[in-house]
């Protein structure tokens, strides 16, 4: 709900209330966020004076800082006009209210800019959603140096911790806190791809845990370059902005021209829980695309880490057969079935079938796939091209490129110039071909290299590249689904190198990481959580086991089953028992998906903090759950664990199995004093099944 009293607006979500208002000299003011007041208490207040040591402008709080007058601190917008100004003086011109939206309207005092500041609720998600538009009512173009979605001011003037998921390949979305006590905190990526390494959102809290405390977040839908800037200041003033990162960044808006930013989606809760709950529902019901978001992944087989390059028709059979047999329902086949492409050195470009490989076509595979009652996926990188392709021999200057600088090769590839039309189209052409002749059903849209000798000579300004690199891809994946709805596209990049929201609100599911192995995995899937919703997670059992003891195949499962499960193991040195366990694991799955999917995840124990993993998903009516606890060995003697459940009804009773002893209890008992467990051995792993009485 959204009520405009004067020049005050207020916000309201169920539990939540955000405040902003405009004062007569065109300020735009933050007043509040966080639990609901009366909203008549709220006013503008002055801007206090200023002299030589005190800039009023760095004192108050904005929702949105131009770059100008006497402002020192990080802005949110700064641009350039024809004459050499470099400086934004705004003037509020009026609001527009409809529904769940509210604008407010600026302009500048002397230059031909609009800028309007939107504001939507999602109610009873708690989510309220920011995005700024900018307009060129001139005739010269303006030249943007920053451009930012939403700038936060927090309450407290006591420091906040910062929460974020820093990583890298192979480890990503690794929890780190840091405390601002002053000065600024910064996380952002500069590779072209929002990255493996920092993540785009940031959560502020203080004294918080899974249940309790002030959480603060909000997350960038943007895939490319990011940043997001934390400043405090003396005065125990919190500001945070994000958006597009400003390095290397000048983004020109010609005459007459729009440009909306990236959205934002922010949040205030109780707990780090309530955080996770509220975002993968509101997700998986407002950003995810439609033409899956309420479907149930399907189980599917990846012959990534059983095969690798030497894919062919009749290694693809035989996995695919034994894939049916234990229950698998999409069959994906990965790299290595197109152009040149026997190892990373050649191919990327060619997406024509290799007929060495497949010498009757890919057809000769899916239809055997298809026979066996599996759905059949496929991998691409549609970004990159080796130099070792007939598409680059074709095409040198395709490339992001300087004359006269050697070209980096990472993975020996490069990157296509995505912001070339003719790209663009071939790309497009060849995607919509292999799927108008196959009957493809899903596809996996890898980037396996960030950016580097970023010169576009066809554009005029070459640094909006990097925006319109991430929105090339946007645009051709919307409309493979918009002409193939029934095709899911899965984000991947290096394992989880495109995860974001940005990423969320286009592709229909992520590749989370490329280490599968399921100790690690406990950690990353974690992290994952926290913002990004279980349902595009996807987790598979493989044969690796990176740096730790081998699992049990149980204990994978029990891993990858807390996510959107897919297997990934060679399949052809399976015994007749581990295939048996396969199929009784991915039959549970199919039983228990629609509430790992799509219900709510409570976090009950933590695997670095209580040796323990104990998730638990709950539907919405709180009659079913599933529980999953593992433990890759406990100390001391774990003799008896308190195990207490979540997010079930106190009045209600609920049966559940545990090591062939049966219970029956009120969710009051199970929450309020749970089952004692001895959580030992190696690889412990349980899954435990909560239904209504
Ligand atoms: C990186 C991905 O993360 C892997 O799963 C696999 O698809 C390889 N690329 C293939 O080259």
């Amino acid at each position: 709900m959204i009520r405009c009293k004067n020049t005050i607006f207020v916000l309201e979500t169920q539990n939540t209330q955000y405040v902003l208002g405009v004062d007569k000299y065109g300020y735009n003011h933050h007043l509040h966020w966080g639990k609901k007041c009366d909203i008549n208490d709220f006013c503008t207040p002055q801007i206090g004076d200023q002299n030589s040591n005190h800039s009023m402008l760095d004192a108050f709080r904005q929702e949105y800082t131009p770059f100008g007058k006497t402002m020192y601190r990080g802005c949110a917008v700064k641009a350039e006009f024809f004459d050499g100004c470099r400086e934004i003086n705004l003037k509020y011109d009026g609001y527009a209210q409809k529904d769940d939206c509210l604008e407010l309207q600026f302009s500048d005092t002397v230059y031909p800019l609009a800028i309007t500041l939107h504001y939507q609720t999602y109610a009873d998600c708690d989510i309220i959603s920011r995005w700024v538009t900018v307009k060129n009512n001139g005739d010269t173009p303006i030249y943007f140096e920053k451009l930012c979605s939403a700038e936060f001011n927090l309450p407290s003037a006591n420091p906040y911790t910062f929460k974020n998921t820093n990583g890298a390949w192979g480890g990503e979305n690794i929890e780190t806190n840091t405390l601002l006590e002053g000065g600024a905190w910064v996380n952002e990526s500069r590779r072209g791809i929002s990255g493996h390494n920092q993540s785009p959102y940031f959560i502020a809290y203080q004294n918080a845990d899974e249940k309790s405390g002030d959480v603060y977040f909000a997350t960038l839908a943007y895939s490319g370059n990011f940043k997001v800037k934390a400043e405090r200041d003396l005065f125990g003033k919190t500001r945070i902005i994000l958006g597009m990162n400003d390095f290397d960044f000048r983004f020109q808006l010609n005459a007459g021209e729009t440009f909306d930013t990236p959205k934002v989606f922010c949040g205030y809760t109780q707990g780090f829980g309530e955080m996770s709950r509220q975002m993968h529902k509101f997700a998986v019901e407002n950003i995810l695309p439609k033409s899956h978001n309420d479907k149930l992944l399907p189980v599917l087989y990846n012959s990534w880490e059983a095969t690798e390059f030497d894919v062919n028709c009749e290694n693809q059979t035989a996995l695919a057969k034994i894939a049916a047999e234990i229950g698998v329902e999409l069959f994906v086949m990965d790299d290595g079935w197109f152009g040149k492409r026997n190892n990373d050195r050649a191919g990327l470009g060619d997406w024509f079938v290799n007929r060495e490989k497949f010498p009757n076509g890919l057809d000769a595979l899916i239809n055997q796939v298809n026979a066996l009652g599996m759905d059949f996926g496929i991998w691409v990188e549609p970004e990159m091209v080796n130099a070792d392709s007939d598409l680059f021999r074709a095409h040198p200057d395709w490339t992001y490129h300087y004359d006269t600088r050697e070209a980096c090769e990472l993975r020996n590839q490069r990157v296509l110039n995505m912001t070339r039309e003719d790209v663009q189209e071939y790309v497009f052409n060849c995607l919509h071909t292999l799927l108008s002749e196959h009957n493809i059903k899903y596809i996996k849209w890898d980037m396996n290299r960030p950016f580097s000798e970023t010169g576009a000579e066809n554009l005029e300004c070459p640094q909006m590249l990097w925006y319109l690199h991430t929105k090339a891809v946007y645009d051709i994946v919307d409309q493979l689904k918009a002409l193939h709805p029934d095709v899911a596209i899965e984000s991947c990049a290096s394992g989880g190198g495109r995860t974001d929201y940005g990423a969320l609100m286009h592709f229909d599911q992520v590749w989370t990481s490329d280490n599968t192995d399921a100790i690690d995995r406990m950690v990353i899937q974690k992290g994952y959580s926290l913002l990004k919703p279980i349902k595009t997670m996807r987790a598979w059992v493989t044969d690796i086991n990176w740096y730790n003891k081998p699992c049990t195949l149980d204990f994978r499962f029990n891993i990858a089953m807390q996510g959107a499960l897919g297997i990934g193991g060679n399949l052809t040195k399976y015994t007749e028992k581990d295939l048996e366990i396969c199929k009784k694991n991915i039959s549970l799955y199919k039983q228990i998906r629609p509430l790992v999917q799509f219900g709510k995840l409570y976090r009950n124990m933590d695997i670095d903090k209580d040796e323990i993993l104990f998730n638990q998903y709950v539907n919405a009516e709180k009659t079913e759950s599933v529980a999953f606890i593992a433990a890759n060995g406990t100390r001391f003697y774990k003799k008896s664990v308190p195990m207490r459940f979540s997010g079930l009804d106190e009045q209600k009773r609920y049966t559940l199995s545990i090591n062939g002893k049966t219970y029956e209890k009120s969710g009051a008992y199970l929450m309020n004093v749970g089952i004692d467990l001895e959580v030992r051995g190696a690889d412990y792993n349980r899954i435990i099944l909560i239904n209504q009485v």
